[in-house]
């Protein structure tokens, strides 16, 4: 009760991005506390852009826990959700509302009922990793509304770790490792930051949603997959990725945009490679998603040196990075190849930030049509339609509490 004898309600809401691996996490070595077979690398994608905005509330009043995800309620009965909300409820604290001046005791957590409220600012379950940014956002909000500090580095990524792999990475910002860790407990199996945004504050990302009807095989499901058939994938943890990951650190360090722009394209090639050396293969990607990286490695053999690096996850959309100064000219090549479908607004084609439009010039459909042939690009042909839209973005800050 409250002070005054009335019913009371306490809530936290909170914001956390999606994020995009340059090093893929593929495969696990422990299903049930999601431990990887090899360490990964991501980069957290700016929130205003793609993120999970998430309000937890309890209140005596509540008789279960209940979850509203984009206005409608979805049941929390998976066991990834059961054991993100177990693993919390076991950390809770005593807490005293600033607002309100409830008290709740360590002991009534494990009865009060919580309400989760959340909503992403972009699609959902359409291969843009609403699942990283929605449990990330989840972990991070109960985590806020319950007191819970940390008792090592990491403690919260090992929870968010468990609602999916690769929502651990989505805690912070900037370059993020997920360090395989070594431990059966998984206590050692954390995000690590490696950069702040802001120290790659000139990176663009360019997201092409590829219009696809084939459903896709899940990432959980097709890493299940891959472990109990691709050889590829088991040479590929234990040999590849220890190496690559250690040269990925050193090119972020640096602040080395070619050795980057190499890795991340090798890592992706070869993270799809392992999918068609599952068996029966899987095909993430499409025709669509190989014209992007036609485009891309073109334009980076024409200049002799990478302009842009993409990376594909476990479907056909393509993620771009590019350096500021060539933002534009990248936006160029794909709005020359890939123009949009009859009928449809610039605003609608290409979302997000509109700066790289804006350096190009175009502020109207009638511009895309008058661009010039960029020199190493084929002649236009119909590419009307195949890319849904794109999303102009950069990386961005980890969750953050919005009050
Ligand atoms: P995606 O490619 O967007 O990650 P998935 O199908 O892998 O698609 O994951 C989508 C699932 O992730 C949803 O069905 C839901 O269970 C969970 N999810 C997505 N967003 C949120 C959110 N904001 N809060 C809680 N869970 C979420
Ligand atoms: C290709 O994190 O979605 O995006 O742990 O089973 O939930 P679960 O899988 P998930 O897999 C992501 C795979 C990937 C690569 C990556 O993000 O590292």
């Amino acid at each position: 009760m409250g002070t005054d004898g009335s019913a009371w309600i306490v809530s936290r809401t909170a914001r956390a991005p999606s994020n995009i691996a340059v090093i893929k996490y593929w495969g696990k070595r422990d299903e049930d506390l999601i431990l990887p077979l090899n360490s990964s690398i991501s980069v957290t994608l700016d929130p205003n852009d793609l993120s999970a905005t998430t309000t937890v509330s309890t209140s005596p009043d509540f008789d279960a826990d209940r979850l509203w995800l984009n206005d409608k309620e979805v049941s929390l009965s998976s066991h990834r959700y059961v054991s993100c909300l177990k693993e919390l409820r076991d950390r809770a604290t005593d807490v005293k509302d600033e607002k309100t001046g409830i008290v709740i005791t360590k002991e009534d957590w494990k009865h009060l009922k919580l309400h989760i409220v959340s909503k992403n600012n972009f699609p959902t379950a359409a291969g843009l990793a609403s699942s990283a940014a929605g449990f990330a956002c989840l972990v991070f909000t109960v985590a806020e509304l319950m007191g819970i500090k940390e008792s090592f580095p990491g403690e919260l990524s090992t929870i968010a770790r468990r609602g999916s792999g690769s929502a651990c990475r989505s805690l912070h910002g900037g370059f993020v490792k997920w360090e395989m860790g070594k431990r059966a407990d998984g206590k050692d199996s954390i995000a690590v930051p490696l950069a702040e945004h802001h120290e790659w504050d000139d990176l663009r990302i360019v997201i092409c949603v590829v219009s696809s009807r084939q459903k896709e095989v899940s990432s959980t499901s097709g890493m299940q997959e891959s472990v109990q058939t691709s050889p590829l994938l088991h040479y590929r943890a234990k040999e590849v990725v220890p190496k690559r990951i250690t040269e990925m650190e050193e090119a972020l360090s640096k602040r080395d945009f070619s050795s980057f722009a190499k890795l991340t394209c090798a890592d992706s090639n070869q993270f799809h490679a392992t999918c068609l050396d599952t068996s029966p293969p899987i095909f993430y990607m499409n025709d669509t998603s190989r014209r992007i990286i036609g485009l891309v490695e073109r334009w980076n053999k024409s200049e002799g040196s990478p302009q842009a690096a993409y990376t594909f996850d476990a479907g056909p959309n393509a993620v771009i990075f590019v350096p500021q100064k060539s933002g534009g000219a990248l936006l160029h090549r794909l709005l020359y190849e890939f123009p949009p479908p009859e009928g449809m607004n610039l605003s609608s084609y290409v979302v997000g930030s509109t700066e790289l439009l804006e350096a190009l010039g175009i502020d109207k459909l009638e511009d895309i049509r008058s661009l010039e042939r960029p020199i190493e690009s084929p002649k236009r042909d119909e590419g009307h339609g195949e890319l849904a839209y794109l999303i102009c973005t950069r990386p961005g800050n980890g969750a953050s509490l919005c009050e």
